[in-house]
């Protein structure tokens, strides 16, 4: 086989073989193909696209590049869940303890990851002395007892997946559903899962600008599932503005705690739950929607889903006392207040704009090697379709640097759009992708 071949077969049109694509993934990972050769084929497939049945040998492909990790020994039906990026997405330490304080096992592997936040490690570090590091041995063994636990990814998982996304990052490839949708699932099904819970992002603020496409996402997301043996649905949710209210590691985790405790914004609330009522009907905890609602509503207002927080933290040798007192918290050095010189109604907040404020005030990681602040970040005090005055606070800064805040203050500005007329928000959820299809709401 010659990957010139599987260039050209593509570049006409062409629909590859497993083995075709077995082939240029295998050879690929170990160094044998050139990055050019992939960068034509990559850009073949943006142009010519790929099939159901291609996607998920692509996926498949990507899958058996690395390690896969086993969580048989721990029991029940280990339910993952993936939001496709977007800013301040707190959803993971939300729905995590609710789904642990009703039965589904909690096994997750976190990255930290770049971005305009830290991942979900730099934020459950916010809660002093928190490890993610630990034997295999005691990870299974807390989700076994606890039903919750969160590891550091050591192990090699989707290698080709890497390579293949740093290629596509700078060949401008990145963009086609079927290359992000296998690079998704590779990832997620390679660290355990047996079933899946998508949050596909449409928006502004989100790789998938419009409805149509990223409903065309979930949909491919969740036939790769199918074809692989995994339960998989999409919730489609939208990404025009900020989830939540906070940006920046420590202002989402007070915010994740406010949630838990029944007092948090709208928005993120009810994604949650709606997040958490599918990972309970995949796990079988749940036998239809309104069973999982009702059971999700009692485990905040009951006080289990706040509870298993604290139980989780504590194992993972966190201070529980923030979680009690979110006053506790670290806090920046400055409090910078946005004010807006307009009145009207808030029309737009480019989420990417805020998400960068919030990188350079310190909040995430631009490369590799640099060191999150925890305590920095942004609260919007205003979000789509509220009424504003001239003079009103719009957002708060939370800075350690008075010159960065200055800046982010500018972007922030820049990021609000106020109109004269009434705005009225789109949905928040505008619906979900099953085998059974398609339902918009
Ligand atoms: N996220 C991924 O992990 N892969 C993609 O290709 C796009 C987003
Ligand atoms: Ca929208």
């Amino acid at each position: 086989m010659r990957m010139y071949d599987i260039i050209m077969k593509k570049r006409n049109g062409g629909e590859l073989s497993k083995e075709e694509i077995e082939f240029f993934i295998n050879e690929y990972t170990v160094g044998n193909i050139p990055d050019y050769q992939v960068s034509a084929l990559m850009m073949a497939v943006y142009f010519q696209k790929m099939n159901d049945r291609e996607t998920s040998y692509l996926t498949r492909a990507m899958i058996n590049s690395g390690e896969i990790i086993d969580l048989s020994p721990i029991n029940g039906i280990k339910v993952d869940k993936h939001s496709t990026g977007g800013v301040g997405d707190t959803t993971t330490m939300v729905v995590g303890p609710i789904v642990a304080s009703l039965g589904v096992p909690v096994a997750k592997m976190s990255g930290r990851g770049l971005g305009h936040t830290g991942g979900t490690i730099d934020k459950l570090e916010s809660f002093k002395g928190f490890k993610v590091d630990m034997t295999i041995d005691k990870f299974i063994n807390n989700v076994n007892t606890i039903g919750i636990a969160v590891g550091g990814q050591t192990a090699n998982l989707a290698p080709a997946d890497k390579k293949l996304y740093s290629l596509r990052d700078v060949t401008a490839t990145v963009d086609n559903v079927s290359l992000i949708a296998s690079s998704i699932m590779s990832k997620k099904i390679a660290s355990g899962a047996d079933a899946i819970v998508l949050d596909v992002k449409a928006g502004s603020g989100a790789f998938m600008k419009n409805d149509d496409s990223a409903f065309e996402l979930g949909k491919t997301m969740v036939d790769i599932g199918s074809r692989l043996d995994r339960n998989t649905i999409a919730i489609i949710s939208d990404m025009d503005q900020p989830l939540g209210n906070a940006i920046g590691n420590i202002l989402e985790v007070k915010e994740a705690i406010l949630t838990l405790k029944g007092q948090g914004p709208e928005d993120l609330t009810n994604l949650s739950k709606k997040i958490s009522t599918y990972m309970l009907l995949l796990s079988g905890v749940a036998d239809d929607v309104e069973e999982a609602e009702r059971l999700i509503d009692n485990a905040i207002e009951s006080g289990d889903a706040i509870r298993k927080l604290r139980e989780f933290v504590k194992a993972q040798g966190g201070d529980v006392r923030c979680i009690d007192d979110i006053e506790l918290f670290d806090k920046s050095k400055y409090a910078l207040e946005v004010r807006t010189d307009s009145c009207g109604y808030i029309e737009k907040i480019k989420a990417d704009d805020i998400g960068i404020a919030a990188l350079i005030l310190g909040a995430g990681r631009e490369t590799k090697e640099s060191v999150v602040d925890l305590a920095v970040g942004i609260y919007l005090e205003k979000k789509i379709g509220d009424k504003v005055e001239a003079g009103d606070i719009i957002a708060t800064i939370h800075a350690n640097c008075m010159d960065k805040a200055k800046e982010a203050e500018k972007m922030i500005l820049n990021a609000y759009t106020i109109s004269d007329n009434k705005v009225v928000p789109d949905k928040l959820i505008k619906g979900v992708v099953t085998k059974d299809g398609i339902r918009k709401m």
